[in-house]
């Protein structure tokens, strides 16, 4: 129809009403639930953070708590799926990995496959997956690493817990840095919620469909994946090595990341909403620093990132598009320093992103949004006549 027009990228268009985030990429803003994204990553952890997405009140001490409680009831994974992990080939990636076991609990829970589910059964489901996600993501750390699969410690919270059963092992007592345990607050909270992304809207319009929280939330895992959204915390870490490796000219890099006859893009720069910075690589700097000095680690890809940065900031190409450092520059320089094998980055991204994800599909199920169907214009051949194959 002539009156269709095009929005490759749904660069202006807009797919919904919604009162989770709030962004203006003009002036360097992000608010979740009206709080400024630089006072959650100060003062509230990751848990406060989930529970004020989904429920849309920033919770008191009693509620949170309880909120703990109900996940910390959910935690264990059924032991079939213990299988699962056994199947994969041991370098197998680890997003393909997560999208599957993902999609997989709603074999596990079919009253999750109800389009009907009253509040509490959605409740439910909602808290099955926040318990079961860290467990699932900590063992697909252990299978990478040919470890025992550690049980979740039920009197931990929802941060250190997965860090005990991700690091911790059967044979000696783990003591949880708090350090490494703020650290890791911080990165999931600026992960959290970024209104309606690639993944988020994958999640919203496979959900409009009425398909289970487990399917959706898998879609979007997969949206994730791609080194041009989440999969760049990963892409960045291996660029910087190779220009290490390379001898550190960061200039070289800057000029072939400029070339319109070389693919190659500097990973972790340039943002399709924020056009003056991305105020979560503002605070990923600073707490890199930080941390990384807490931790007593020298890391010289820290010093290239930073070099990097300072030459793509002074290079007209990136001023005149109006290119900055996002999320992803910095982040994969902390999860290194906590740890965590490179592949193991975008899971990150993914356990952090959760309960935006199912914030987002929960308000199109109560908008009660029709299903996601965009249209087209058709450019392929006109009418013709089909022959049977022997003519
Ligand atoms: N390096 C070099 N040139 C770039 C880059 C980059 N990282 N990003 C954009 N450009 C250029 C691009 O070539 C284009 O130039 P021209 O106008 O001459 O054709 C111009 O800047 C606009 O780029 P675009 O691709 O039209 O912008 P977009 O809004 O469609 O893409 C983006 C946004 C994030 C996909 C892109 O900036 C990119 O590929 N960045 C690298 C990957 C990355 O870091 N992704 C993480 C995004 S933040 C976390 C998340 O949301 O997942």
């Amino acid at each position: 129809s002539g009156l269709i027009t095009i929005d490759p990228g749904y660069k202006n268009t807009g797919s919904t009403q919604s009162a989770i985030t709030f962004l203006d990429g003009e002036k360097g803003v992000l608010r979740y639930r009206g709080y400024p994204i630089e006072q959650l990553a100060e003062k509230s952890s990751f848990l406060e953070v989930v529970y004020l997405l989904i429920y849309g009140e920033a919770p008191n001490r009693q509620e949170i708590q309880q909120f703990q409680d109900k996940i910390n009831h959910h935690t264990l994974i059924h032991e079939d799926m213990k299988k699962f992990f056994d199947g994969y080939p041991s370098k197998s990636h680890p997003m393909g990995q997560l999208a599957a076991l993902v999609c997989s609990l709603s074999t596990f829970y079919p009253e999750s496959l109800e389009p009907d589910m009253n509040e509490e059964e959605v409740d439910q489901t909602i808290i099955k997956l926040l318990a079961k996600m860290p467990t699932i993501v900590s063992w697909i750390y252990k299978k990478s690493m040919g470890h025992p699969y550690m049980y979740p410690k039920n009197k931990l919270d929802y941060v250190s817990n997965f860090l005990y059963t991700t690091f911790g092992h059967r044979t000696e007592e783990y003591e949880i840095d708090p350090v490494v345990v703020n650290a890791m607050n911080k990165l999931l909270i600026l992960h959290a919620d970024h209104e309606q992304n690639c993944s988020t809207s994958t999640v919203r319009i496979v959900g409009s469909s009425n398909s289970n929280l487990f399917a959706s939330v898998s879609a979007g895992i997969a949206a994730l994946w791609g080194p041009l959204h989440g999969g760049a915390n990963q892409a960045v870490i291996e660029m910087l090595e190779v220009i290490r490796k390379d001898g550190g000219d960061v200039d070289k890099w800057v000029e072939k990341a400029k070339s319109k006859t070389d693919s190659f893009r500097l990973m972790g720069f340039g943002h399709r909403v924020y056009k003056n910075f991305d105020p979560r690589a503002k605070i990923i700097k600073k707490a890199c620093d930080d941390i990384l000095d807490k931790l007593g680690i020298d890391d010289p890809v820290l010093d290239i990132a930073k070099r990097l940065e300072k030459a793509a900031l002074e290079d007209s190409y990136f001023v005149d598009r109006k290119l900055y450092p996002n999320v992803d520059f910095y982040s994969g320089i902390i999860y290194r320093a906590l740890g965590f094998p490179t592949e193991m980055f975008t899971v990150l991204f993914a356990l952090g992103r959760l309960p935006g994800w199912i914030a987002q599909w929960k308000e199109m199920r109560e908008n009660k949004e029709p299903i996601g169907r965009p249209r087209q214009v058709y450019v392929g051949s006109g009418a013709r006549d089909f022959k049977e194959i022997s003519e």
